[in-house]
């Protein structure tokens, strides 16, 4: 299974694809040359991420590709899918996450923190708006988070500063729940709940998407035997 993303993040992704599929074998590609990913153009990221998976599927000989960064599936998902439809697997972190929040019927007031390029792309928006227009959300950019914590700066007086300052932005006041639409941030998950005392529903993609992966997996007759 090839899996990318700009950095360390998608290896939240990738340690649930572990345990869920263990016998699988993982090529996992952190972009650090181009990291963070975040404040960079959608055809830029595109650009990366075409290429990114041309080597593991050419150089590497995966089987699958597993975006593993809501930046670059915002950016490359679609082209990526066209690209290899019928041929390689391509699958997304968003959509997962998706379908799992709008099978949730206690949230009333959802947040969403992610990077720049993941807001303005409006695709978290648009999915929700579209399937499930009763549910009231928020988006904010949370534009530091992703190199601070690619830095290793997390549970740290330096991490728990800029989340405070993020986190207590008007946007995201009175939510009941909070998407993670990022992959690093599930590295401060715990530090996120803490800020809200526990009392918020907390979502990030890395389960949800091992799950889909082994579905279509299976379906596609692909799963490794041992
Ligand atoms: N981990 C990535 C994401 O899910 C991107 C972080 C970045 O490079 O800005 O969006």
């Amino acid at each position: 299974i090839g899996i990318f993303d700009s950095g360390i993040g998608g290896l939240t992704v990738a340690g649930a694809i572990k345990r869920i599929l263990p016998n699988e074998s993982i090529v996992y590609f952190g972009d650090t040359a181009h990291l963070p990913y975040g404040d960079k153009s959608k055809e830029l990221i595109a650009h990366y991420a075409v290429e990114i998976t041309r080597f593991l599927l050419e150089e590497k000989h995966c089987k699958a590709i597993v975006i593993a960064c809501n930046t670059a599936s915002a950016a490359a998902y679609e082209a990526l899918r066209d690209t290899y439809k019928g041929t390689v697997p391509v699958i997304n972190v968003i959509d997962p996450m998706i379908e799992e929040v709008i099978a949730d019927e206690s949230l009333r007031n959802l947040g969403i923190i992610a990077t720049k390029t993941t807001i303005a792309s409006g695709v978290y928006q648009e999915k929700l708006s579209r399937r499930k227009p009763s549910l009231h959300y928020s988006a904010l950019a949370t534009p530091l988070l992703a190199s601070m914590i690619e830095e290793g700066f997390y549970n740290s007086n330096i991490s728990n500063a800029v989340l405070s300052r993020y986190l207590s932005d008007q946007a995201l006041a009175d939510i009941d729940s909070l998407i993670l639409a990022c992959t690093h941030y599930p590295l401060i998950k715990s530090e996120i709940s803490n800020y809200y005392q526990k009392k918020i529903k907390l979502f990030d993609s890395a389960e949800e998407v091992a799950l889909k992966l082994k579905s279509i997996l299976k379906n596609e007759n692909l799963l490794a035997v041992s």
